[in-house]
């Protein structure tokens, strides 16, 4: 995994913006495991950053404003601009523990859709971090950064790394992984989202009611590893793996005809991504992933369809 160091004024532009982009990820694999104490659940992942990117621009500006364009902008159930936002509180983290005035005007471009299981909040909140460390000359090194991520979501600590990881503890706790080969998907978004935490309580509701295993042990993360460090593409497809994917089948059961269309259309294989409903179809080579997209788009199961590869560095500074 690589990490450049966030830049300071040399990477603000003449009208004092600074730029940074984070990518969504695909969870290869996904074990979860029962609800901890604390509300969430301990799970064994393997994070991989795709190449759908979100930009953050940064600006000083007094006191602190969001704004948001692309996907998730207005609509029904528009993506926040106020404090609900990840952005504003990575902001206000940042700031507080860099003992500078939470001020910037901060504009987040979004080509990841919102509460679709791709991590488009928290790749946000990763580039809010380098975009702001920068502006602001903070200096946060990196582990200070990873620090401050994983106070914001289980997610954020990942978007800021990039790459392949394999996560823990609630998956803030990430060791890298080799991946040799770019690996192509077909990403299937569907209209609307789903909420992490009802998917994540409809697993207990199933698991206490019986009809899912307890999530008691984790199977070895190795068989996801090996194929993702060198393939083929069929030992990758058999290991995709996902316990969000029946709460959030059960939740949206529209899913279940979306992924059968998707290994049906020529998918290697097909899996939610994280609590959906987002579709993950894993493709051969970047041309069959073209074809495959070409295919799902004209069978209207989802909204829009995207190509995109992975592994891709983290958050990080634009220009
Ligand atoms: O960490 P993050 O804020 O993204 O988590 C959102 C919600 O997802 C949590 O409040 C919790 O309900 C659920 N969650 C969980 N176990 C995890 C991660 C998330 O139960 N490991």
């Amino acid at each position: 995994m690589s990490w450049s160091s966030p830049g300071g004024p040399g990477h603000t532009r003449g009208d004092g913006a600074v730029s940074a982009h984070a990518p969504a990820k695909v969870n290869v694999s996904l074990a979860v495991g029962p609800l901890r104490e604390d509300g969430f659940h301990d799970l064994q992942t393997v994070y991989l950053a795709v190449s759908l990117l979100d930009t953050v621009t940064v600006r000083r500006g007094e006191g602190l404003s969001v704004t948001v364009t692309g996907e998730g902008a207005g609509g029904p159930d528009p993506v926040p601009t106020d404090r609900r936002n990840l952005v504003w509180r990575a902001a206000e983290l940042l700031a507080e523990h860099a003992g500078v005035a939470p001020d910037a005007a901060i504009a987040v471009d979004k080509a990841i859709p919102a509460a679709a299981g791709l991590a488009g909040g928290s790749a946000d909140a990763a580039a809010a971090l380098v975009a702001l460390d920068a502006l602001w000359g903070t200096h946060a090194t990196r582990g200070d950064l990873t620090g401050l991520a994983a106070q914001l979501g289980s997610d954020v600590p990942f978007c800021l790394a990039g790459g392949v990881a394999l996560g823990s503890g609630r998956g803030e706790r990430l060791t890298p992984v080799l991946a040799r080969r770019p690996w192509y998907w077909v990403l299937g978004i569907a209209d609307g989202g789903l909420s992490t935490p009802a998917v994540y309580a409809e697993l207990d509701r199933l698991r206490a009611e019986g009809r899912l295993p307890d999530g008691t042990a984790f199977p070895s993360p190795e068989p996801v590893v090996a194929a993702l460090r060198s393939g083929p593409v069929e030992a990758l497809a058999a290991a995709l793996t996902n316990d969000l994917q029946a709460p959030a089948v059960s939740l949206r059961p529209a899913l279940r005809r979306a992924l059968r269309g998707a290994t049906g259309a020529g998918a290697a294989a097909a899996v939610v991504s994280g609590s959906g409903p987002t579709v993950a179809a894993l493709a051969a080579d970047e041309d069959a992933a073209v074809r495959l997209a070409a295919v799902l788009a004209g069978e209207g199961l989802f909204r829009t369809v995207r190509v995109v590869h992975g592994p891709v560095p983290g958050a990080r500074l634009v220009g």
